[in-house]
């Protein structure tokens, strides 16, 4: 399953129509780093306090705030947190869901899959209903992206394509577009061509979240759960789920993590 209408493309979350009355959901520095202006939203209320590794209470609290206004759309705008928590809030208040990632790695705007912490765990919510009704992909959004962001990002998508790949519910199509999304995601680090990210990442989104990711995945969580950053987390957790299990990708993944440079 993927959402009805995605759009990718250089200014394409630029020249959307976007419309009227919606909430954009997003994190602090939305509106200093010139998304909104970016967008030209009219007409729009906005909630941009979304937290790395977002928690339910958000959810309860943007539902709470805003639940007597009566918006059109919800749009989420940022990294995987911020779709997170805005894909969950729309879900919950039967709103139409217009996803935008502004970083190129959890693959959220095209997934049924809502990352939350509950009671301090980190938590996957699974839902159909979750799903966006547009992904809009542009890869503009990488300029000014501090490096930092960008490596934990797009080790992540390294990580979802090539765990779902060897994934037992994964088929033809979903290891065509994983592996597609793995070469794509491999050149763009190599050669810091970082704007490639943003179709490696899609592609993942769509390859991963039609299939599953597995063991390195799975072995992250025990490490976000004490803080670790998910991608920081990955480029062990991947790494060695890869080795044991034999993985195609296990070698490549090891260039991409020391190309990345992440600490011990
Ligand atoms: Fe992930």
């Amino acid at each position: 399953m993927q959402p009805p209408f995605i759009r990718f493309g250089t200014w394409a979350a630029h020249d959307y129509h976007y419309p009227s009355n919606s909430l954009i959901i997003t994190s602090k520095g939305a509106i200093s780093r010139g998304w909104i202006d970016y967008l030209k939203i009219k007409n729009f209320s906005i909630f941009d306090k979304v937290e790395p590794n977002p928690s339910i209470e958000t959810v309860e609290k943007i539902i709470s705030q805003f639940k007597n206004e009566n918006f059109s759309s919800i749009i989420g705008l940022g990294g995987g947190s911020s779709l997170d928590v805005a894909k969950f809030v729309a879900f919950k208040m039967g709103k139409k869901k217009i996803m935008i990632p502004t970083t190129f790695g959890s693959g959220s705007e095209v997934t049924r899959i809502s990352v939350l912490n509950v009671d301090r765990k980190k938590t996957s919510f699974h839902d159909e209903k979750i799903l966006a009704d547009v992904a809009i992909v542009d890869p503009t959004f990488i300029e000014g992206t501090p490096m930092e962001v960008i490596k934990n990002s797009a080790i992540d998508a390294c990580a979802q394509c090539s765990e779902a790949y060897d994934s037992k519910l994964g088929n033809p199509y979903t290891k065509f577009l994983c592996n597609t999304a793995f070469d794509i995601l491999e050149y763009a680090i190599l050669n810091d061509k970082f704007e490639k990210l943003a179709l490696g990442s899609l592609l993942t989104g769509l390859g991963f979240g039609n299939s599953s990711t597995t063991l390195g995945h799975a072995l992250s969580y025990v490490y976000s759960n004490e803080g670790i950053m998910h991608g920081h987390a990955l480029s062990f957790t991947a790494l060695v789920a890869h080795r044991f299990n034999n993985s195609v990708f296990y070698k490549r993944f090891e260039s991409i993590v020391k190309k990345l440079n992440f600490e011990k």
